[in-house]
């Protein structure tokens, strides 16, 4: 099977951790390179999980620094304790011994890469869009080179930061007005259908019977999300692996093409995705936006993908 090239772009982050194990181990994708970006937790942080994990379970992918703060800073290097201090919930990965970062930075692994893989590279960006704006503003050649960009991001009605912006936009808005204006194709997962991706216990003992290493690990995660949830905080919704299930499970989502900005300067409203979902601004759709889903569809899935660490032979 010809594998799918794509790039995790992310702010590791226990629900990133999910979505890139998931990625490694499904057989039609080819993860390149993952790029880290602030985010959940402080950029050195993303960066070393990102590392960790990838050592942890044996992967030789090239993982690379990228943006260590938004366009504009406004101090809004957020940690408001939902992925724990460094990023992994109360969990900690041992230290990479063997590994490096790659020499490049974020936009410019992005942009070799998409040259390598010649207009075939998806991009899975599921933090801040810090990395692939610098990129796209670096590289005008860019958007000819990325098939697709599949991000968590937006809602488009509500927010999970404030009433009217989702965590990841909110961070940067700039960046994800460069993104949106880019013109490669684009599915927007945000909190419309996230919100919904909760896993349960069950998933979590399925996982465990498995046995991998990978598999643990997601269990770990999942039961440190129980555990959150327990304390009256969010419960373990999988935003970031539910934007890979738009790539590779696409029937668990109901998507209609919409035209999407990101509203800048708003006093109340900055970083709020403006979805235009009746057609009014008689623009363009310019992304597809994810809107409705099968719960049970998108957890068996999900859960299937780590279970592949058993076939492919993982501790
Ligand atoms: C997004 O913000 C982070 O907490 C998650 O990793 C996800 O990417 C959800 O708003
Ligand atoms: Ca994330």
């Amino acid at each position: 099977m010809q594998k799918r090239p794509f790039i995790i772009d992310c702010d590791t982050g226990t629900d990133d951790a999910i979505a890139i194990i998931a990625a490694l181990y499904s057989e039609e994708v080819e993860v390149k390179a993952i790029t880290s970006v602030n985010g959940n937790v402080e950029h050195k942080y993303v960066c070393h999980n990102n590392l960790n994990l990838m050592e942890y379970l044996d992967q030789k992918v090239p993982v690379a620094k990228g943006a260590n703060m938004p366009f504009r800073d406004n101090g809004l290097h957020a940690n408001d304790g939902t992925h724990g201090k460094t990023g992994l919930g109360d969990l900690t990965l041992p230290e990479a011994q063997h590994s490096e970062f790659d020499p490049r930075i974020a936009s410019q692994l992005i942009h070799d890469v998409a040259v390598e893989e010649k207009g075939e590279l998806e991009l899975l960006v599921i933090g801040p869009m810090t990395n692939i704006a610098i990129a796209l503003l670096q590289y005008p050649d860019l958007p000819g080179l990325i098939k697709h960009i599949w991000f968590m991001g937006g809602a488009a009605v509500g927010g999970n930061v404030n009433t009217t912006a989702e965590f990841n936009i909110w961070v940067d808005p700039e960046a994800a007005h460069v993104v949106m204006g880019s013109g490669i194709p684009m599915t927007m997962v945000g909190l419309d259908v996230t919100l919904k991706a909760a896993m349960i216990e069950e998933d979590a003992a399925e996982l465990r019977a498995c046995g991998t290493r990978a598999a643990n690990f997601v269990a770990d995660l999942l039961d440190y999300m129980f555990r959150r949830r327990d304390m009256g905080q969010e419960d373990a919704l999988m935003h970031d692996a539910l934007a890979l299930g738009a790539a590779l499970c696409p029937d668990c989502l109901v998507c209609k093409d919409c035209y999407v900005d990101i509203e800048c300067f708003g006093q109340y409203t900055r970083g709020h995705t403006a979805v235009d979902l009746k057609g009014r601004s008689g623009k363009k759709p310019n992304v597809s936006v994810a809107l409705e889903i099968d719960v049970p569809m998108f957890r068996r899935w999900l859960v299937d993908a780590v279970k592949k660490s058993a076939k492919l032979g993982d501790k």
